[in-house]
């Protein structure tokens, strides 16, 4: 997974949007956002898989498939309701099988785009509480597992100035050091 400021040079969201030169993004400053990342090669994957979700709790599982071909004609709409900025109550968890795309999350306090570009192989859990958005790039396919604990409680909220009333908002803002 490579991770680097977006560019916000309007256009299609599909496109890299990566600086030049690039701004790349360390595994500190994600820590830090409470992003966190492991990759887990493919081949061999599900014991490594069980491992991190009996550790961290998350005890069900199921697959996801976004494609151009698979979806045909609400495949733009869908993919760019994927992309309002958005936040949930719970953890997102997604493990990537095959394809590739982009999850942008919102530093704080700079309130800056970073681009993660993730790879088969990478898991990457997106905090509850934070601003985030998701789109394929231009192969236009990815295929994923998400884990969950129970029912998962992926409702979006969009951003508003009442999603940042929101207590896993403000609770996130606090857990990263920015919250009062
Ligand atoms: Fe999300």
């Amino acid at each position: 997974m490579r991770a680097y400021y977006y560019d916000n040079v309007p256009g299609d969201q599909r496109l890299p949007h990566d600086y030049s030169p690039s701004r790349p993004v360390s595994q500190e400053t994600l820590k830090a956002l409470n992003v966190e990342h492991w990759v887990i090669p493919v081949d061999g994957h599900l014991p490594k898989i069980d491992a991190i979700a009996k550790e961290k709790g998350y005890k069900n599982r199921d697959m996801i498939n976004v494609s151009k071909e698979g979806m045909g004609e609400i495949y733009e709409e869908k993919i760019k309701t994927f992309f309002q900025e958005h936040m949930h109550e719970d953890e997102e968890i997604r493990y990537i099988l095959s394809g590739t795309g982009f999850f942008d999350v919102r530093e704080t306090p700079t309130d800056e785009w970073i681009r993660l570009a993730v790879e088969p192989g990478d898991l990457i859990v997106i905090p509850p509480g934070i601003y985030h958005r998701f789109t394929l790039d231009e192969a236009n396919k990815i295929q994923a597992m998400r884990l969950f604990q129970d029912e998962p409680k992926w409702i979006p909220y969009n951003r508003s100035k009442e999603t940042d009333m929101n207590p896993h908002r403000i609770d996130y803002l606090k857990r990263v050091g920015v919250g009062a």
